[in-house]
């Protein structure tokens, strides 16, 4: 119903205006005739600018690719999509209101899923530059404030796949930290935060940490450029997949385990995971899933923690940061075992 209501109105506009106004005196006492009004200017027509993006297949092919991506599926839209302190990143109104605003409001009725409108301004100039997103600026990382540019489109990603919460030293430094809640961690989405090599407990170890910026990854690849290639064999392009074409251009690798990095992150996490579990950080099992327990630890545990759950839950297994996920995983082994 609202979509036909738009549409007339936009019609309406568009219809070539050339009518005059004549002004008249009230009904019954019938004064004299005002005089007429300026002729109004030609209206350009509007259809053409509609089918600037509204014919042809754009539009149909960027929406089978979205008809198959979690983003549509928005399931967690329905948990996290109405509050209003989850709803910047888990609902299409949430997010809107958040990047016009700067915040959102109260909680929202009727969430909806991450769509078309929600990353890409749409019906403003009413021309193809309406595609421009709707954000992608440098965005200010929760945990310090500080500006992270990926210098592309992958700043609009930034906004939402960004830890939340800073390490357990940087929070609250001290010899001991208090694990509050079941769910403590980053939040399930650090992506950006592993790929610039920014937030994470860098434990001192035997290996260095790279230094800040200097990430292949970040230097010369970003969240569109592994995520967003040109749409093939099901992957990239609107399904916000990697393909393997995208890293092709870069390496001959015939799955993402270039090098073994996923298998060693794998093996890596599941060392540490097993020695949290001796330590009593860590509960839980293959079926149930993994979730600390709640308690006040040695800052190294706490961080280990932090460091485990993060990196578990960026799920790139290692690839978004090779050298800064290897240096952070060995050193950390390696302080939880020194753990007396
Ligand atoms: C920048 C490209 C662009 C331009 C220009 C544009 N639209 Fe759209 N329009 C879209 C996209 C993208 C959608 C959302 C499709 C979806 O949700 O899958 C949309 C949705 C709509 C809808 C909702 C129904 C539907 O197809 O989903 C209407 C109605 C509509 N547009 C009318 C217009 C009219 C009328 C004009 C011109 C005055 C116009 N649009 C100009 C891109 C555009
Ligand atoms: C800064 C953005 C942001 C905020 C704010 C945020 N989330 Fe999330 N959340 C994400 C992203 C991104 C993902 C998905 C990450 C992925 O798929 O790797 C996610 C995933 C989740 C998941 C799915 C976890 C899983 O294992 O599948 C749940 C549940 C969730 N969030 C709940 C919440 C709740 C509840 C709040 C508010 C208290 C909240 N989120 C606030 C960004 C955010
Ligand atoms: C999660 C955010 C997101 C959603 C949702 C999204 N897009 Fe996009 N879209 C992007 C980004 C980012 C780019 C730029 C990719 C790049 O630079 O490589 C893009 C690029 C495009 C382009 C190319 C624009 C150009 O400059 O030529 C079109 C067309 C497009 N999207 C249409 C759509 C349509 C239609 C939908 C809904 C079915 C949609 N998008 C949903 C993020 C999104
Ligand atoms: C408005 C916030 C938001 C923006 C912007 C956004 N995402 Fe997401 N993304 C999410 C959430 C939330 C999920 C998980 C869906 C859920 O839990 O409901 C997700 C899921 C994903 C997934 C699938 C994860 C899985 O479970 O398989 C990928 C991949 C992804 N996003 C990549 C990107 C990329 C790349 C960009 C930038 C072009 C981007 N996202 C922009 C919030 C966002
Ligand atoms: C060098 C290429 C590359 C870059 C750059 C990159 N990703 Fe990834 N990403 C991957 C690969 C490979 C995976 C793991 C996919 C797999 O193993 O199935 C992945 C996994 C993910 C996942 C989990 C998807 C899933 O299916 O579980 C999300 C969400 C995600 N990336 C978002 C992002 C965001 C947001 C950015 C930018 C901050 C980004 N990625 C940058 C290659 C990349
Ligand atoms: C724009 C270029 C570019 C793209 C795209 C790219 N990479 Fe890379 N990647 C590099 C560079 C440069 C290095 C560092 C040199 C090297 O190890 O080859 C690197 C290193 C790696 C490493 C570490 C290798 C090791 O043994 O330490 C892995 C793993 C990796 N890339 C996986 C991927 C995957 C998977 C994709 C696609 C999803 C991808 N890359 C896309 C440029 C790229």
């Amino acid at each position: 119903m609202k979509t036909r209501f738009i549409f007339h109105i936009l019609l309406m506009t568009a219809v070539v205006f050339l009518a005059s106004c004549v002004k008249e005196g009230p009904a019954g006492v019938a004064g004299a005739d005002g005089k007429d009004g300026v002729d109004g200017v030609d209206g350009s027509d509007g259809t053409v600018t509609c089918l600037a993006c509204h014919s042809g297949t754009t539009i149909l092919a960027a929406q089978f690719e979205y008809a198959s991506s979690v983003h549509k599926a928005g399931v967690n839209v329905a948990y996290a999509g109405g509050r209003a302190s989850c709803a910047e990143c888990h609902s299409s109104e949430g997010f809107i209101e958040y990047q016009t605003n700067g915040s959102v409001d109260s909680d929202i009725s009727m969430p909806s899923a991450i769509n078309c409108e929600t990353c890409h301004v749409l019906h403003t100039t009413f021309t193809y530059t309406d595609f421009m997103l709707r954000a992608d600026d440098p965005v200010a990382l929760k945990i310090n404030g500080n500006a992270l540019d990926l210098g592309d489109a992958s700043n609009l990603c930034v906004n939402c796949h960004q830890a939340r919460t800073a390490e357990p030293n940087t929070a609250a430094p001290g010899e001991t930290f208090r694990i509050t809640s079941t769910h403590y961690g980053p939040h399930h989405g650090p992506q950006a935060n592993i790929l610039a090599g920014i937030g994470f407990a860098e434990i001192a170890g035997p290996l260095d940490y790279p230094t800040q910026g200097t990430s292949k990854h970040l230097e010369q690849a970003s969240c569109t450029v592994c995520h967003m290639g040109d749409y093939t064999a099901k992957q990239g392009g609107h399904t916000w997949s990697p393909s393997l074409a995208s890293c092709n251009a870069c390496h001959e690798t015939a799955s993402f385990d270039y090098g073994g990095v996923q298998f060693d992150t794998e093996e890596k996490l599941i060392v540490l995971r097993d020695l949290l579990i001796d330590k009593g950080v860590v509960a839980g099992d293959d079926v149930d899933g993994y979730h600390p327990v709640t308690g006040t630890y040695t800052m190294v545990l706490a961080q280990a923690y932090y460091n485990w759950v993060g990196i578990e839950e960026d799920r790139s297994l290692g690839v978004h940061n090779p050298q800064y996920v290897n240096a952070l995983l060995t050193n950390t082994i390696e302080a939880v075992k020194a753990v007396k």
